[in-house]
């Protein structure tokens, strides 16, 4: 099949590569051209494990190219993936500006029928208003689809090669025989091809989120009350883990839940709730809990130090808002950057792929190491905002040396606190007594 997709981000990059790896001939839009000039030459604009092998493959084999002519891209293909970024607004809804914007632009390049199909995450009824503005521009026929989109940055391109299902809105028996084929090879396993209408599809990811980050609250929740409490958060995530009911993942307490999806949907969707006059308590709550553990975090550093704060470099491990990505977006390590450099302390930031995203966010109002021992030299303390495996087995002596203070904050919980205490440091870390 021809494809276009429309956004060379995390989602749409990912999305083409691994459909043309699948044999289809893909033509992705972006309208940053210098993303588009480096793509061409076969230079990633995103950091995620895998994708480069397969962008190349794909590009020397002829079925992937890139292009910033939305125009050039939609003559050439029957479907075009909507795979654009939906912020917050201020008052925490989704801003579907931009992706009503792509949607102008296809509707207004069209030359015959297409079929739209969006990935990018609104709240439910956001496709029906592209298909209601497109028909206002175009007088060709398309559908439109709704394929939410599960992928974590960090093991994205697996996610989209084996995805636990793929959720599809549709009102066309025919397209969704198109989308059912053209997802075909990634569902193999035997993983649910679940069909239904454009608004639950849309739900259904926002569903998902809103379940993830409330995991992760709960949790959260239930360090403070360990700390208070004298138990040790990490046994009992261990117990809640192991129950069949329940499961492993996003159970891991610490500085909070980051990133440009769970916290911007998880608020928009609270957001929408109330303009549609219901309340989602739940939602605030994760949300609260959310904030209320970085809060926390922050205040420990803070309280640790004192108004010698001012006089203190700090060294931080990790940046990014989770391991094996380079998104810096809603990454808890920003704002514990901003609020000690608030509070007068010297930043020595380290992370093993963001360094450039993060020199250029911060200049010179931070040092940026290129190696993770060298943000250590003279520190007054190390705060660990994410959890990359590098961190997790050290040299406690390396460190000790280089270090001026022995501090450790870990917001990851990477470390025993027995073991570190043995090496002479003092340890903080989340939930545990
Ligand atoms: N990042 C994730 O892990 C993830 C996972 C699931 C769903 N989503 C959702 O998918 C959507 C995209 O997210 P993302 O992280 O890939 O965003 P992103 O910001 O990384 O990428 C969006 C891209 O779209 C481009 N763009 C904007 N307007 C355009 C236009 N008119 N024509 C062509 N290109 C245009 C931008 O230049 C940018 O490169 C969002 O709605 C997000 O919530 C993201």
């Amino acid at each position: 099949m021809r494809i276009s997709v429309i956004g060379t981000g995390y989602v749409g990059l990912v999305a083409g590569t691994c459909l043309a790896d699948t044999g289809h001939r893909v033509i992705c839009v972006d309208i940053d051209e210098e993303r588009i000039a480096r793509l061409k030459r076969g230079e990633l604009s995103i950091y995620e494990p895998g994708l480069e092998e397969l962008l190349t493959r794909n590009i020397e084999e002829e079925r992937l190219s890139f292009t910033s002519d939305t125009g050039e891209a939609v003559a050439k293909s029957l479907l075009v993936f909507l795979c654009v970024g939906t912020p917050s607004l201020e008052n925490g809804e989704h801003d579907i500006s931009a992706l009503m914007g792509a949607a102008e632009h296809v509707a207004r390049v069209m030359d015959g029928y297409r079929i739209i199909v969006n990935k990018s995450t609104g709240p439910a009824g956001t496709t029906a208003r592209i298909a209601a503005r497109m028909r206002e521009l175009t007088g060709h026929e398309f559908d439109v689809v709704v394929n939410p989109e599960f992928i974590k940055e960090g093991a994205a391109v697996d996610d989209f090669l084996r995805p636990d299902r793929i959720v599809v809105g549709c009102e066309d028996v025919r397209v969704l025989e198109i989308m059912r084929e053209l997802y075909a090879p990634f569902l193999r396993t035997g993983k649910p091809f679940l069909a239904m209408d454009l608004a639950s599809a849309e739900m259904s990811k926002l569903a998902v989120n809103a379940m993830l980050a409330a995991r992760i609250s709960v949790m959260n929740e239930f360090a403070t009350f360990c700390e208070a409490a004298g138990a040790d958060v990490s046994h009992v995530r261990e117990a809640v883990a192991a129950d069949g009911r329940i499961g492993a993942g996003y159970l891991f307490p610490g500085l909070g839940f980051g990133g440009s999806c769970l916290p911007k949907d998880v608020i928009a969707c609270a957001a929408w709730a109330e303009k549609l006059g219901l309340d989602a308590p739940l939602l605030r709550a994760a949300a609260a809990v959310n904030d209320a553990a970085l809060r926390r975090f922050i205040g420990r550093i803070r309280s640790f130090y004192g108004e010698a704060v001012a006089r203190k470099r700090i060294a931080i491990w990790g940046t990014t808002f989770k391991p094996r990505t380079d998104d810096l977006r809603g990454a808890p390590a920003l704002r514990v950057i901003d609020a000690l450099l608030g509070a007068g302390a010297a930043i020595h930031a380290y992370d093993p792929v963001a360094g450039k995203k993060l020199a250029a966010l911060y200049g010179d109002r931070i040092r940026v190491a290129a190696k993770n021992y060298d943000a250590l030299v003279d520190a007054d303390g190390l705060v660990i905002c994410t959890e990359w495996n590098e961190f997790r087995r050290p040299d406690y002596d390396r460190m000790a040396e280089l270090m001026r203070e022995r501090v450790i904050f870990d917001g990851r919980n990477l470390y025993t606190p027995a073991t570190l205490e043995q090496n002479g440091f003092q340890y903080f870390s989340v939930g545990r007594g």
